[in-house]
């Protein structure tokens, strides 16, 4: 149990769908914490590192090219155990197979055109924020919030 950043991306498709706001107040009223947050096209060299596991696959080139539509919302949310908890609201890669209520279940349809992006470990998090944003770009502050979301023990 600890505190954690992840890294959400809105994929073009999102953007192009007009789901920002929507996929933003989720994340708001589960009580997790927005630290960081801008809008960017990703370049061919992120790119190539944020998907370097897939750098192999048949579709790789597809989604580079998909990624780079449009440019794309970043954000890191703050919370207990944030990288699960954010996965979770997510759902799986697959659209028409995410449960109803996640973010991609509630949304989308598609295996590829999945809206969203999400950190899938605590390592990949940390290299994902170092990757797209600088130290001035994460902010530290107390929400008055985190005293209702959090018990006592948890906060300390
Ligand atoms: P995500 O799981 O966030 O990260 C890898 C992305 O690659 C995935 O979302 C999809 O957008 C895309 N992807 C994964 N599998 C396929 C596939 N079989 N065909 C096309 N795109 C895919």
């Amino acid at each position: 149990m600890g505190m954690q950043r992840t890294v959400v991306l809105i994929k073009p498709d999102g953007l192009q769908r007009g789901l920002i706001g929507d996929i933003m107040a989720r994340f708001e009223h589960k009580g997790l914490k927005l630290v960081g947050l801008k809008m960017m096209r990703l370049s061919d060299e992120i790119l190539d590192t944020w998907y370097a596991h897939h750098k192999d696959k048949p579709f790789f080139k597809d989604l580079k090219a998909f990624m780079t539509w449009t440019p794309i919302v970043a954000m890191v949310w703050e919370g207990q155990e944030a990288v699960s908890a954010v996965r979770t609201i997510v759902g799986v890669t697959k659209g028409y197979a995410a449960d109803a209520g996640s973010i991609r279940g509630d949304y989308g349809m598609s295996g590829s055109q999945n809206l969203i992006h999400a950190s899938d470990e605590p390592q990949n998090a940390e290299k994902e924020i170092n990757l797209i944003f600088t130290q001035e770009e994460l902010y530290e502050y107390r929400s008055v919030s985190e005293e209702l979301i959090y018990s006592e023990a948890e906060r300390s």
